[in-house]
């Protein structure tokens, strides 16, 4: 341990680093909203504050090929936000400044020039995203910004009182309430999760809700073609919103386990799980769900990646540019693939599945995954939609 600490005084005070640009051709604007379900009261809110449900989200938005923005440097995380991870960072041997210090590059909206004529308005659809359990929404904002960079209007979602702490625009901050991640509170915590990503795809496309959540983003969000996707339970939130929202079209499980009723039930919609060469022999859900999901199906292993690689983490380690012992140190969490080809391969196999949900062509999808040697199909059972 003790050339990690020389390490920590090193890397102290370095100054702003920033992800690499995303593999996708559409440069991405970010807005960062606060949204309140007025229909519910929030079931892990304390008894003394009883309130409504209250989200925190991060739309990206992708930018047509006819119009130009300036791109400026954002704060990857807020503070308090950012001072969390910085404490996991510091237990990892990196510095405690490491996630402050770090910036997102997105389009500046208020520069966004050159949006296509009225009879030419690009449309694109829309990918809902839930976060693993106890994971800011927020440790996924590259991924989300690499899937718009391929022409989808994505939105992370924080689950308030399962992410470790949920910042709103006023400052205030809420903690983590520890929500037991077994039996019937995992089963409750997973669809209240899932109805955080209805509730999202209703306020996108209530037009009155809409118009201040979309204003200034040139183009149109698609709601004939809807998809989730998460990360851990977030892919478990994904396929519950499947089962319950009939206006999302198909989903994709990163790594994650599974819980009821999806677990039982398995979607009829399209479904892709995506995970480590080890998930299944290490996930005694992964075989049930594969079984029991009804509708199209594959599984695929990445080669080189553990649970923690579907996370911006692996990108944070490459942007920090560290020296090879802490590299190895890091690669027991996030694995030994290189983080800027898992990022082409993730996105554009997300992405490949995708069009599959929406145009039904089996034989597209299939061909882009067997262009990866980093890919294998575990199992896949795709017919012609
Ligand atoms: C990092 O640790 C130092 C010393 O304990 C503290 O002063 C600073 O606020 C911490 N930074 C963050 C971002 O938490
Ligand atoms: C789960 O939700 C149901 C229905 O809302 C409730 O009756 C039950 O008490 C909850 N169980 C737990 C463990 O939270
Ligand atoms: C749409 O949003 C408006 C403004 O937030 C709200 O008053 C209205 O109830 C919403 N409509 C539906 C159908 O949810
Ligand atoms: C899944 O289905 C296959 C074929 O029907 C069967 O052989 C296997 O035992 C099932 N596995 C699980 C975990 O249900």
């Amino acid at each position: 341990m003790r050339s990690l600490n020389v390490f920590v005084s090193l890397m102290a005070g370095v100054g702003a680093v920033s992800f690499p640009d995303p593999s996708g051709p559409h440069p991405v604007a970010l807005r960062v909203q606060s949204m309140t379900d007025k229909s519910r009261i929030d079931p892990y809110s304390p008894e003394n504050d009883r309130h409504k449900r209250k989200l925190m989200t991060s739309l990206f938005w992708p930018i047509d090929d006819k119009a130009s923005c300036t791109t400026k440097q954002v704060a990857y995380m807020p503070p308090a936000t950012a001072e969390a991870y910085g404490q996991q960072a510091a237990a990892m041997g990196l510095s405690n400044e490491t996630f402050a210090e770090l910036t997102l590059g997105v389009c500046d909206i208020s520069s966004i020039k050159g949006c296509s004529s009225k009879s030419k308005i690009p449309k694109y659809p829309l990918a809902v995203f839930s976060p693993g359990s106890g994971i800011s929404r927020l440790l996924y904002s590259n991924m989300a910004r690499s899937l718009a960079s391929r022409g989808y209007v994505v939105i992370t979602v924080d689950h308030t009182y399962d992410g470790v702490v949920v910042e709103f625009p006023d400052g205030s901050v809420i903690e983590t309430a520890d929500i037991p991640e077994e039996g019937d509170d995992l089963i409750n915590l997973t669809k209240v999760r899932a109805q955080d990503l209805s509730f999202v795809v209703s306020q996108l496309e209530n037009s009155s809700s809409r118009s201040s959540l979309l204003k200034g983003l040139p183009g149109k969000i698609d709601f004939n073609n809807i998809v989730v996707y998460g990360h851990s339970l977030g892919g478990s939130t994904a396929a519950v919103a499947l089962l319950s929202d009939s206006r999302i079209r198909g989903g994709v499980d990163l790594d994650g386990r599974f819980v009821d009723p999806a677990l039982s039930k398995g979607p009829k919609q399209p479904f892709m799980m995506l995970g480590r060469p080890d998930h299944r022999t290490e996930d005694s859900t992964w075989a049930p769900f594969y079984n029991n999901t009804r509708g199209p199906k594959v599984e695929l292993a990445v080669v080189g990646t553990l649970h923690g690689s579907y996370t911006d983490v692996p990108l944070v380690i490459t942007a920090l540019g560290l020296p090879a012992e802490v590299k190895d140190q890091v690669s027991s969490v996030i694995g030994t693939i290189d983080a800027e080809k898992l990022e082409k391969i993730l996105f554009k196999t997300l992405s490949a599945f995708f069009t599959y949900v929406f145009e039904g062509k089996p034989k597209t999808f299939l061909n882009a995954v067997k262009a990866s040697s980093e890919l294998s199909i575990v199992n896949s059972k795709l017919p012609n939609n």
